[in-house]
């Protein structure tokens, strides 16, 4: 069985693919709901340390996703109104739900410092990626 460790050193394993093999990745990853709390915690990742270690459910970009259960792809950061900003050089955002027995309990986070970079192929992309997260998880 794996250990909350070798769980997490996978994770990290990810982010690093994911970062360094798609050159508008520039930050990836993880949030998880946290306990019982209607609130994101942050996992493992790969980028500029953020100060939004904890997020609220239906706050920024994160935590809308928290509570639609939906992709959000935003093309222009500076347009959202919900908006949490973790890095000034960051011009585009994506998240995509993790579903483990069809429970939304967590999400990829990638910021991008190119404008308008995400396709529907990112997004099938990264919900392949997320399915292979949740049976680690799982
Ligand atoms: N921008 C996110 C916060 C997380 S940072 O991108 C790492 C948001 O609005 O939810």
């Amino acid at each position: 069985a794996d250990t909350n460790n070798s769980v997490a050193e996978r994770l990290h394993s990810i982010c690093e693919v994911l970062e360094s093999h798609v050159s508008y990745y520039n930050w990836v990853g993880f949030y998880f709901k946290n306990g019982d709390k209607e609130e994101l915690k942050l996992g493992p990742y790969v980028g500029t340390p953020t100060d939004h270690t904890i997020i609220p459910f239906g706050k920024g970009i994160c935590g809308q996703v928290a509570v639609s259960n939906q992709n959000f792809v935003v093309p222009d950061v500076s347009a959202q109104d919900n908006y949490i900003a973790c890095s000034i050089t960051v011009k585009a955002e994506i998240v995509v739900p993790i579903f483990v027995n069809n429970k939304n309990i967590g999400q990829i986070d990638i910021d991008s410092n190119t404008a308008d970079p995400f396709t529907e192929e990112d997004e099938r992309f990264l919900e392949f990626v997320c399915a292979q997260v949740a049976t680690i998880l799982e």
